[in-house]
């Protein structure tokens, strides 16, 4: 395998708009230090040495394009760079199937391609597309709900010998027979639903352990956010955030010593409020009782750009994924899922992951 790390994007959106962004930034700012990473280099890798060689969308206005095009069509909204100084690329869209991955929301923003292509000539052609490219490692940045979507492409995954980096709630790496098929063909796995470096869920479970921890009852506890991107206007239909919501919730529940009942705790993404654009707010409740049974509360406002949260957090999962293929290690990446994803195959404390992390990195 070359010195690159050769990378396929699916789901053009916001998220990978800031992710390639934030990557220039740094070209072009080289003195600034790299904020939001775990390290430097994981490996050999520096976040320089990601090439995105392919992406796949069905927006109209993103096939066809190429990648560092494509990122800046609406309905994206990250322009952190210029389009005018952004590098040119060789590298395009290609048309993905749509399935179920674009909600009644969100259709009149995304614009769907009218394929004229039946899907096995749609899957024919991606297999061969991703042969020529060279792609090694496939991303999933895909709406809330996508879950027909992220089947399709962990299959693809399976058939072209990619490892798979699942940053959405659709549960691959955190299901049992995905699991086994990537081990089955030394395939790297990481997933599922990407934390944010300080976003929501990373602060609500870090404070109901500290909570927890300390010796104090939680008694409930909820967590709401808001947010003006499509990602938010997707997750206004219901139906589409089943798994969402069981990601964030267990990520909570994980971490205490006695799961609350399910009627005292709420986690969900709850409103679209369009003035917001990429800015996310969270508010966070705990309440519980200390000595005495005396009550206490606490509530915590965050507000981030929520493009600006994950970004980091794939660039070490890619890393990662690489050296996991580089040493013929295949199936979910226990300490790697555990550490940077929300529904991980099995959950860890952060602290024990960061450390069974930091031993695979070194290679032990
Ligand atoms: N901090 C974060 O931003 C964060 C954290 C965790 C998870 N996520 C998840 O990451 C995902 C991406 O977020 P985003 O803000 O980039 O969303 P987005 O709506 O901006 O982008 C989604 C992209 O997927 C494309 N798409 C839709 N159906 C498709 C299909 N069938 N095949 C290929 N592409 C398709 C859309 O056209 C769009 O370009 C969401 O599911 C979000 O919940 C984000």
């Amino acid at each position: 395998m070359g010195k690159k790390i050769k990378v396929g994007l699916i789901g053009i959106g916001n998220c990978f708009s800031g992710l390639i962004q934030g990557i220039e930034y740094y070209t072009q700012n080289p003195s600034q230090e790299v904020i939001g990473i775990m390290h430097n280099k994981i490996g050999d890798f520096s976040i320089h040495d990601l090439d995105f060689v392919v992406g796949f969308d069905v927006g109209d206005n993103k096939i066809g394009k190429t990648i560092n095009e494509a990122i800046y069509e609406s309905p994206n909204m990250v322009n952190w760079v210029p389009k005018n100084k952004m590098p040119k690329t060789s590298a395009k869209v290609y048309e993905s199937p749509i399935l179920d991955g674009v909600g009644i929301w969100v259709e009149n923003k995304i614009n769907p391609i009218k394929s004229n292509k039946t899907d096995t000539q749609l899957t024919e052609e991606i297999k061969k597309i991703i042969k020529e490219t060279g792609a090694e490692i496939l991303v999933s940045y895909l709406p809330v709900g996508s879950e027909k979507v992220t089947q399709f492409w962990a299959q693809i995954c399976l058939d072209t010998n990619c490892a798979f980096v699942n940053c959405i709630p659709s549960f691959i790496a955190s299901n049992d027979e995905w699991g086994k098929k990537f081990a089955a063909k030394n395939l790297p796995l990481i997933g599922d639903d990407i934390k944010g470096q300080v976003g929501a869920t990373i602060v609500h479970r870090t404070l109901a352990r500290l909570c927890d921890d300390r010796g104090t009852k939680i008694e409930r506890t909820y967590q709401i956010n808001v947010g003006g991107n499509t990602d938010f206007l997707n997750m206004k239909e219901q139906e589409r955030l089943v798994s969402k919501r069981i990601s964030k919730t267990e990520s909570v529940q994980s971490q205490l010593r006695k799961r609350l009942d399910d009627d005292q705790i709420y986690v969900g993404p709850s409103d679209f409020i369009p003035f917001l654009g990429n800015t996310k707010l969270m508010f966070m409740r705990i309440e519980g009782r200390q000595w005495a049974n005396i009550p206490y509360n606490m509530e915590v406002r965050l507000e981030v750009d929520d493009k600006a949260n994950s970004a980091g957090i794939v660039i070490d999962a890619i890393r990662l994924a690489r050296l996991a293929l580089d040493r013929g290690i295949g199936g979910p990446v226990i300490s790697a899922c555990a550490y940077l994803m929300k529904h991980p195959p099995k959950q860890m404390s952060d602290p024990d992951a960061r450390n069974e992390l930091e031993v695979f990195i070194k290679g032990n």
